[in-house]
């Protein structure tokens, strides 16, 4: 009675169906091996626990953060964007520090669309997507990501006649681990702006990149009409801390930061002081930690190739997504496998209608259990007992 119609429009969450079906296997007496869900298992950086740890013996920052206290936050993002990507903002008003890249988005698009408003989005793609669109009220079209295109989309295939308020884009991809190389980002700007069309760019997996892949910022294709979300919560495994910033154009950051002001306040100040000093570490911090995950890949996916599993060796992220053949209900599979095994699977369905026929592991456990991981799926059928069933 209570539910409103935007809230009914949010879809339902797969997670929960994998929730239960964990909790059976856990009732069965299996241990739990959850590749499931991709919130870091590492630590924070020391340097940003130690400043937490200090904040919090200052009684001055236990006050509601006002806009002026963000100023080091905000300056810390300006010089990590310099450094890491020679993209330069102003502070003043092209940064703007945000509870996260999944509040940012939210609010983002309270901020600078209307109801009817069409959002060009990626299939598969990060749930929530789908979910703050609706919010909103937005009509979503799809962009294909298919495996032959590198999982990026098309934009020339996009109708000629096609505006869409804002199209929203995430490399390196959570699900499907693709990067985007340095032409990329400037030619999707330039469609966009064709367009007038905002360009957001979702980036919390900036840091987890492997070997010689460095992921490119879509601000290096200029400030105006991009908007782009960085998060602490991967690349600096401060995924319940709930800090990011968002940074690019000054017009649509204005607009974001006054729905904010009448929705949130800041972040504590003493997470916003973490959150500056792990921006200002050298990089070889977070190129240690993105090691990690990249050896945690290099144990799952030649044991998933051994399968018989399609899956490529991801540059970054912190996932493998695999195509599994033969699988027609990821769903139903990834329920089966968890039951069962005590293994939990993202099933590629849960990220969209492209999504169907693949799962994603999250690399959040070390390498022997992933590797015992697939030892037990090993022996869970992919197909449905119909299809078994059927001559
Ligand atoms: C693509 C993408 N965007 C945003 C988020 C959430 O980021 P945050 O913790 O900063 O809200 C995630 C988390 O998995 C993600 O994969």
């Amino acid at each position: 009675m209570w539910a409103s119609t935007r809230a009914s429009r949010v879809p339902g969450s797969v997670f929960a169906l994998m929730d239960a079906a964990k909790e059976r296997a856990r009732s069965r007496g299996l241990s739990i091996v959850d590749l499931s869900i991709g919130s870091s298992d590492q630590t924070p950086p020391d340097a940003a626990l130690e400043a937490l740890r200090a904040a919090t013996r200052d009684p001055g920052t236990y006050r509601y953060p006002l806009f002026s206290d963000t100023r080091p936050l905000r300056e810390a993002a300006a010089a990590y964007l310099h450094r890491r990507f020679g993209v330069g903002v102003d502070a003043d008003a092209e940064v703007l520090p945000l509870i996260g890249a999944q509040e940012g988005l939210a609010h983002l698009l309270l901020a600078v669309t209307d109801p009817g408003d069409t959002l060009l989005l990626p299939d598969p793609c990060y749930p929530p997507y789908l979910g703050t669109a609706a919010v909103a009220g937005l009509q979503v079209v799809t962009l294909p990501l298919l495996a032959e295109r590198g999982f990026l989309p098309d934009l020339g295939a996009v109708p000629q006649d096609l505006k869409p308020r804002a199209l929203l884009l995430n490399y390196p991809n959570n699900p499907t681990s693709a990067v985007a190389d340095a032409a990329f980002f400037p030619g999707a700007a330039a469609w966009c702006r064709a367009r007038g069309t905002l360009l957001i760019h979702d980036h919390p997996y900036a840091e987890l990149t492997f070997g010689g892949y460095r992921a490119p910022s879509a601000l290096e294709a200029g400030l105006e009409g991009v908007v782009e979300l960085h998060s602490l919560s991967k690349t600096h495994h401060m995924g319940g801390f709930r800090v990011g910033f968002a940074a690019g154009d000054r017009q649509a950051l204005a607009a974001l930061a006054r729905v904010k002001g009448a929705v949130d306040f800041h972040p504590y100040l003493g997470i916003q002081q973490a959150a500056a000093v792990a921006l200002g570490l050298p990089d070889e911090v977070g190129r240690a930690g993105a090691q990690v995950f990249q050896q945690r890949r290099d144990a799952l996916v030649p044991a998933l190739h051994a399968l018989g599993w399609e899956a490529a060796l991801p540059q970054a992220s912190m996932y493998v997504w695999a195509r599994v053949p033969g699988l027609t209900n990821s769903v139903a599979y990834a329920v089966r496998a968890a039951e069962t095994t005590g293994v939990a699977l993202s099933p590629g369905r849960a990220f969209g209608e492209r999504g169907e026929g693949f799962v994603r592991f999250a690399l959040v456990q070390p390498p022997e259990v992933l590797a015992e991981a697939v030892r037990r799926l090993a022996g869970v059928p992919v197909q449905e007992p119909e299809q078994l069933l059927a001559p």
